[in-house]
């Protein structure tokens, strides 16, 4: 993949970032797959920003459609008060997972259902859109049309329960859009990643596209469409302009200009074809840009099976961050699985990163080394070459091109590994070093040995923590403070805050507590 900075000097300009998560179906209670989303786009977000790039963080909640209706009539009560209830458990759910959102948008607030609206006229003015009758099969669930030769065993292939539905509706010109669709991948090689997924999307639109219908008639929640009072938009029309509206669209906003030239969806494998095929095809439609790219991540199951409200393996996020800490479960989720792939959520993995990772190997290269200063000068040493170890400092030369190259793929496993090799390679040097050893000794040459080398510790761990900021923000924040800065975040490269010898350290404290598996 070309180096971002590199497309951004060769365009001359800073490169903006907009990242956004999917706007979630309020038809239960935020789990940890919700978390899971949140809490990539977040980390990849604060990466960018600290990186030196203005970025645009939007989420928010997906409020319209049958599933809604469904889910508001199991609560027996009206789909306009059940949304508002539903939806603040997402927003206090993107603040318990540690997530600063920029915007936070609701597809019942006006602003969304005017520039929707305008969208669909756009659309209908560009000769996108005619009315004619929709019959076949509909599957609430996916909230999604499903062709006869689709249906396997009398359900979609998502396992969805499909009903038969026939009415009037309107239709989107999808058909025209496969040769533009192809060619805009062809030239954009990158647009979806992992390129698995790519492929994937490639192969549909290769199969040929049918026209889309893209309005409902027989229910009424929904953005009313423009012109005729019998029809609300399909939800995900409605929904996917999301992205366009919380930048203020259809109005030539500051936001929309900055940002949406710069547009990274961050999505689930689930929700590929909606937005790799249908979202490109009506943008183009609108004579808008497509987004620059679709980060596709895998899907979580727990303790090995899928999560589901039968079998009572629904994880929520509050009681996960109260068993483990917000740190070590937004650890966790960005370490254990590849991006892209499926990740099986159990309290033993989670409890062996938690205790080997994060407090055996990061906690302990922090508390060693603290201790042992603090013990004896309590201050940074005074170091005239803190180069002592030659692999760390090949190390720190990498990071940079490495950290900047995991991110760009959402790769924050190859990232986080990356990073704990200078972990290791931290621990390794102070055994070697034996610094309890030189401390001993008299003699000038161990004395500044000990400082050269004490010091590029303390270097690789103020190197860590800027790098775990858009990781585990809150645990960053205190290994920065243990280091002797207290202030906003800082940035990774050229950093306003530099070790100085002499300066005191404070008196450290463990970070991360050990935690027994459950029996
Ligand atoms: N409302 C649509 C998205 C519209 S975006 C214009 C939707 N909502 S959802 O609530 O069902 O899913 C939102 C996100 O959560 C998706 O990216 C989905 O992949 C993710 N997850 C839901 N369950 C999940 C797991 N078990 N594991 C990982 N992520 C999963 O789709």
């Amino acid at each position: 993949m070309p180096s971002l900075q590199g497309i951004a000097r060769a365009e001359n300009k800073v490169l903006s970032f907009y990242i956004t998560t999917p706007i979630y179906y309020l038809n239960g209670a935020p789990h940890l797959g919700h978390a899971y989303t949140t809490v990539i786009t977040d980390a990849l977000a604060r990466f960018w920003q600290l990186w030196g790039h203005p970025t645009y963080f939007l989420t928010g909640t997906d409020e319209h459609g049958q599933k809604i209706v469904e889910a508001a009539q199991k609560a027996s009560e009206a789909p306009e008060h059940y949304v508002d209830h539903a939806s603040e458990l997402f927003r206090t759910m993107t603040a318990d997972v540690g997530a600063d959102a920029n915007d936070f948008i609701r597809t019942t607030e006006a602003r969304h259902i005017k520039g929707a609206q305008a969208f669909w006229e756009k659309l209908t003015q560009g000769g996108w859109i005619y009315k004619g009758s929709y019959k076949g099969w509909y599957a609430v669930r996916d909230e999604a049309f499903y062709k006869e030769s689709e249906i396997v065993d009398g359900k979609a292939p998502t396992g969805a329960p499909v009903s038969w539905v026939e009415e009037p509706c309107y239709f989107f010109k999808l058909s025209a859009f496969q040769d533009k669709l192809l060619d805009f991948y062809a030239k954009n090689p990158d647009f979806i990643v992992p390129h698995g997924r790519f492929n994937e999307a490639k192969r549909w639109v290769e199969q040929g596209l049918q026209d889309l219908a893209i309005s409902r008639s027989t229910f009424k929640w929904g953005v009313p469409v423009p012109g005729d009072a019998d029809h609300i938009m399909y939800v995900w029309i409605d929904a996917l302009s999301n992205y366009i509206t919380a930048l203020g669209y259809p109005d030539h906003t500051n936001l929309m200009q900055t940002f949406w030239p710069h547009a990274r969806h961050v999505i689930g494998k689930d929700i590929l074809r909606f937005h790799g095929i249908y979202w490109p095809a009506f943008l183009m439609a609108a004579g808008l840009e497509p987004p620059k790219q679709l980060l596709v991540h895998g899907w979580w199951t727990v303790e090995g099976e899928k999560m589901s409200k039968s079998l009572n393996n629904v994880l929520a996020p509050k009681d996960l961050i109260g068993t483990y800490g917000l740190d070590p479960l937004r650890y966790f989720l960005l370490r254990h699985v590849p991006f892209g792939g499926d990740g099986n959520f159990s309290d033993e993995a989670m409890c062996t990163r938690l205790n080997s990772d994060l407090s055996n190997s990061l906690g302990n290269l922090l508390q060693r080394t603290l201790a042992f200063i603090h013990k004896r000068t309590g201050c940074v040493p005074h170091a005239n070459a803190p180069t002592l170890s030659a692999a760390l400092v090949s190390w720190m030369g990498a990071l940079e091109s490495e950290a900047e190259q995991h991110m760009t793929a959402a790769e924050t496993h190859r990232y986080l590994t990356y990073l704990w090799q200078g972990v290791a390679l931290g621990n390794q040097f102070i055994d070697d070093l034996a610094p309890w050893i030189l401390a001993k000794s008299k003699a000038p040459e161990d004395q500044e040995r000990l400082a050269n080398g004490l010091r590029q510790v303390l270097d690789t761990l103020y190197t860590l923590a800027r790098y775990l900021q858009p990781i585990i923000p809150e645990s960053a924040r205190k290994i920065l403070a243990q280091l002797g800065y207290e202030g906003p975040p800082l940035a990774l490269r050229a950093p306003s805050f530099q070790l100085k010898g002499g300066r005191p350290l404070p008196k450290p404290a463990p970070l991360f507590e050990k935690r027994e598996q459950s029996v």
